[in-house]
Order: structure tokens, then C-alpha cells, then sequence
């Protein structure tokens, strides 16, 4: 039996952690979606066109070790806001939100655009400052050069321009469970969640 959790949001918001808390605790797969874009991103910067890349892209290119760099970032960001690319990744998503067992898929659109009939959907988010703080920690952490300034640019530009497109725009789809993390530990955030999911489930 399939059931799947859609769980959306802007970058830094908390997503990755709290899908990834969430799926270990009810043993279902996880997806992290952002992977497709910054794999066919890293495609691009290799000098690959961008919808090929998508069309073409291979379970090793996700394994990459350098698909966190704000370079990719960056590009992940620009392809994702071309058409043809999204359609190239709609199948694959798809068809792992459906698999046996129970799915978890964390991105921008799977509520509003992938999944809109997924059993659970949240859309987990945070002010621009606090997650520009806490992509900050991760950046330096990892050994990057960076200033605050500068990730909190970044992260008001990658912001614009996923709630701005024209495809697939990141928003939580109407019938989402927002959580805001900004003043949310982790714990706190993974607790109302599965609260949510165990609600769902019955
Ligand atoms: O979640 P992330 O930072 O790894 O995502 C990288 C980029 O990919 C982000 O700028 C938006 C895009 N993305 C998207 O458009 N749709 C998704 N479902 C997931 C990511």
C-alpha cells in the first residue's frame, strides 16, 4: 500500500532533516527532490544543456559529493525554473511517491504539483534571517568561505526566484500543514509533524 508525505519549503527552512526524521520513524523512503535539480544543475556547470541534462540524468549523478556547493546552488535554482526540465523529472517523483510501503518526498512543488493527492502535506518554513543563520553554521562548518551578508543574499535570491517563476513556484498548496520552524527546535518540529501524520494515518 502506498501513502505518501509531501513536505515543501524554502531553502534552510529545516525540510531536509525534518523528511528525514519522519521517514526513518514510520520506515518509509525518502526523496530528497532538491538532489534532481542540483545533480542536473552540476550537469549544466559541466557543460551539459540543461534539459538534456535533466532528460539523461543517471542514479549516479545523485551520489555526487559536490551537489552542496552554493555554486550549485545557484545552478540548481536556474534550471529548475525551466519547463522542459521539471517535465523531464515529473515521472521519476512520481513514481516514487507511489511506491509500496510509504514515501516521503521533500521539495518546492510536490503538494501543489507532483503529489496534490498525497495523504499528508506540509510546508515547513522559517524567516530569511534564521535560515540564512543556520545555512551560515552549515557553510562555514563544511570549511566555506562565506560571510552572513552574503548567504542571506543568497538566500533572498534563491527565495525570489523559486516563489517567481512561472513553473511550479514554491507555495503551499491550499490544503498544506504549515510549520514554522523560525522559533521550532528540530525536535519540537519533527514531534508535530509525525502528530499530524499519526492523525492522517487513523
Ligand atoms: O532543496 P534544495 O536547496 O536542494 O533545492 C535546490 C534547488 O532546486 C532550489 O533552488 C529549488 C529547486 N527545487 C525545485 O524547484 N523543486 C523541487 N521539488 C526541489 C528543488
Amino acid at each position: 500500500m502506498s501513502f505518501t508525505i509531501a513536505i515543501d519549503g524554502p531553502a534552510a527552512a529545516g525540510k531536509g532533516t525534518l523528511s528525514k526524521a519522519v521517514a526513518a520513524h514510520f520506515g518509509f523512503a525518502h526523496l530528497d527532490t532538491g538532489l534532481l535539480y542540483r545533480a542536473t544543475g552540476r550537469r549544466v556547470l559541466d557543460g551539459l544543456d540543461p534539459v538534456a541534462a535533466a532528460e539523461s540524468l543517471r542514479p549516479e549523478d545523485l551520489d555526487r559529493d559536490d551537489l552542496r556547493t552554493p555554486e550549485v546552488a545557484d545552478a540548481a535554482s536556474k534550471v529548475a525554473a525551466i519547463a522542459e526540465v521539471r517535465a523531464a523529472l515529473v515521472d521519476f517523483q512520481r513514481a516514487f511517491a507511489r511506491r509500496s510501503g510509504g514515501a516521503v518526498l521533500d521539495g518546492r512543488d510536490i503538494g501543489t504539483v507532483i503529489c496534490p493527492e498525497a495523504e499528508v502535506k506540509l510546508f515547513v518554513t522559517a524567516s530569511a534571517e534564521v535560515r540564512a543563520e543556520r545555512r551560515y553554521l552549515e557553510l562555514t562548518g563544511q570549511g566555506h568561505a562565506v560571510t552572513r551578508a552574503q548567504v542571506l543574499a543568497d538566500v533572498q535570491a534563491r527565495d525570489a526566484r523559486d516563489s517567481e517563476r512561472a513553473t511550479a513556484p514554491l507555495k503551499p498548496a491550499a490544503d498544506a500543514v504549515v510549520l514554522d520552524t523560525s522559533e521550532l527546535s528540530i525536535e519540537a518540529a519533527v514531534a508535530r509533524a509525525i502528530a499530524v501524520i499519526e492523525a492522517a494515518r487513523r
